[in-house]
């Protein structure tokens, strides 16, 4: 138990580390959020804990945006595991859950474990409710997006190589992203926080889009 206490404590450090000089929507507190929150749907579900903290603490280290050198083997997160002296098993556990997470339009992956459900849930809860909306404008104006544009229309099923080369603005990517996250939780304790955020997501863009008619 104190061996995964101290093991979790690094790997939180180590995150926070390589986090904290990222202000796209991919800083350390979206990983803090993300650990905590897969932590709370592990406990309801079952899952196995140290897994769980470990897969969230290290599940953007090798993003493809970020580390695209490191993203095939998760090259990052397994050499801080074994500097940590975790055993293979629980090695290839924690990259399985990582490899699994990641939102690639109708090419997305239903986790094979519980363990790996909890933190794909925990990671596209961030992308969804107030939180997800902050995300969303912060990432479109890091990447020179326009907020909305009436012109361009929201593109629907994209499979993996369609959705990461689509240039569009903020506002499709909640119809091209956001919107469909709730009907892709795999927990029951995900799908339900996901639903109030969802509400509360339409709710604002509708107001969003009302506003900008000059209707309200
Ligand atoms: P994660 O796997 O942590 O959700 P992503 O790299 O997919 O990471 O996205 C990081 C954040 O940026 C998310 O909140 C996501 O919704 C937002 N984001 C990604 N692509 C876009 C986009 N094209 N327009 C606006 N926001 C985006
Ligand atoms: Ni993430």
């Amino acid at each position: 138990m104190e061996k995964n206490d101290r093991l979790i404590r690094n790997t939180a450090e180590f995150a926070e580390r390589i986090f904290k000089q990222e202000y796209s929507g991919h800083d350390w507190f979206h990983t803090y959020r993300v650990w905590k929150m897969a932590e709370r749907i592990a406990l309801e579900e079952g899952a196995e804990l140290a897994a769980v903290a470990a897969a969230a603490l290290l599940h953007d280290v090798d993003d493809r945006k970020l580390s695209p050198q490191t993203y095939s083997a998760k090259q990052k997160a397994v050499d801080f595991l074994r500097s940590q002296g975790c055993d293979e098993q629980f090695i290839s556990e924690v990259v399985q859950i990582i490899s699994e997470v990641s939102f690639r339009g109708t090419d997305s992956v239903v986790p094979a474990t519980i363990e790996g459900k909890c933190v794909q849930d925990a990671d596209r809860l961030d992308a969804i409710g107030a939180i997800g909306i902050a995300r969303a404008f912060a990432y479109g104006g890091n990447h020179s997006r326009e907020m909305h544009n009436p012109d361009i229309p929201p593109e629907c099923n994209m499979n993996e190589e369609t959705y990461f080369s689509r240039e569009s603005t903020t506002v499709n990517h909640f119809y091209e992203k956001l919107l469909l996250l709730k009907d892709m939780m795999t927990t029951d304790t995900g799908r339900k926080i996901a639903e109030q955020r969802d509400a509360f997501m339409r709710l604002f863009l509708k107001e969003f889009l009302d506003e900008w008619d000059g209707s309200c």
